[in-house]
């Protein structure tokens, strides 16, 4: 692997024929439009930001309260909160427009029918901005009747996608729920029904209870969980997939530092996604870029591209030379 020891390590990756200045992007719901984070993180140092989820129709959201930590996360449900698909035209891409070169830009979409995430990106395509879509299938497919999600059941799957494939040229990601029985077989379908990409992992369902009011700390009651909590399975969800699937893989859940990035691009990945903890530290996504740059120099990797299932490929073989400690 790699150059001498202490060389800058490159960590760009070309993906979806765009090159992503470094594999970190803010993960959707956790930066807003980019607009609102603005002031607190420079976006031009990340390899790019995923939008909140954006619905046909503007929605207010959930009933307070809509997140509530715990020791190793926390647990939201915001309810796609999101001024609808015609406002974020008029007000949001405008700014990012103005004040995004080098970051790039994914539009997350949700609906609870398939033509909805083919309404939205119909309305959004042919505005400029941003580099592709990511659908968010984990909203409740509302043509069922258990409403199960989309994530959840095969077939919606591969109809969502292929209608959303049919929809765009764009790059087209989709991110799924981790709470399947073979998350890398929902993979497959994915690759199978035309997306470019695949984000793992969503959060996980759960449920807080406040012992002292004994009712769910969340005014809608149940959520999902992010965080700490969620790596080892976010980690395990891009592993298995990586060996089913030939796309790209954007690995999800959890991450907190330049370590914890390391371990998804090991596992597979070749981007990677911060949300959680971002909340605690909202230059938590600057230090996990540094942490990256640490990571390599010490590995005298050239390219932080040598790491991408690096994990799987050399099973059984000896390990790199102990790496110093990294932390920041
Ligand atoms: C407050 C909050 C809002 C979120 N909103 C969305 C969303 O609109 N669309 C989506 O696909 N994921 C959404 N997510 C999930 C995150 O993008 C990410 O997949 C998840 O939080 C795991 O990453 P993390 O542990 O780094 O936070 C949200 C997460 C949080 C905490």
């Amino acid at each position: 692997m790699g150059s001498p020891k202490g060389r800058t390590t490159d960590l760009r990756q070309t993906l979806f024929g765009a090159v992503f200045q470094n594999p970190l992007l803010l993960a959707s719901g956790t930066c807003g439009f980019g607009e609102e984070v603005a002031g607190v993180l420079d976006l031009e140092r990340l390899g790019g930001f995923v939008t909140k989820a954006v619905t046909v129709a503007p929605r207010e959201g959930n009933a307070a309260p809509r997140v509530c930590e715990f020791d190793a996360g926390m647990l939201n449900s915001i309810g796609l909160a999101n001024p609808g698909v015609n406002a974020v035209c008029r007000q949001k891409l405008p700014w990012i427009r103005a004040h995004v070169r080098h970051a790039r830009v994914f539009v997350n979409v949700a609906g609870q029918r398939t033509e909805d995430y083919v309404r939205v990106i119909e309305v959004l395509d042919g505005e400029e901005g941003f580099l592709g879509y990511e659908l968010n299938v984990s909203c409740p497919n509302d043509r069922h009747l258990r409403r199960l999600p989309f994530g959840l059941d095969a077939d919606a799957l591969a109809q969502v996608v292929a209608s959303a494939r049919a929809a765009t040229r764009r790059p087209l990601l989709v991110k799924l729920a981790p709470n399947v029985p073979d998350i890398a077989e929902m993979a497959r379908i994915t690759e199978d029904a035309g997306a470019d990409g695949v984000t793992l992992i969503n959060t996980f369902p759960g449920l807080i209870i406040d012992p002292t009011t004994q009712r769910p700390a969340l005014g809608a009651e149940t959520g999902g969980v992010s965080g700490p909590a969620i790596r080892p399975m976010g980690v395990h969800a891009v592993w298995c997939a990586r060996a089913r699937i030939s796309i790209p893989i954007v690995g999800v859940g959890g991450i907190t530092s330049g370590e914890d990035a390391v371990q998804y691009l090991l596992a597979g990945a070749s981007l990677v996604q911060i949300g959680t903890a971002t909340f605690a530290d909202p230059r938590a996504a600057l230090r996990v870029v540094a942490g990256l740059q640490r990571y390599g120099r010490a590995l005298g990797l050239q390219s932080i591209g040598e790491l991408v299932g690096a994990a799987a490929r050399e099973r059984g073989s000896a390990p790199p030379a102990a790496v110093p400690a990294l932390s920041d």
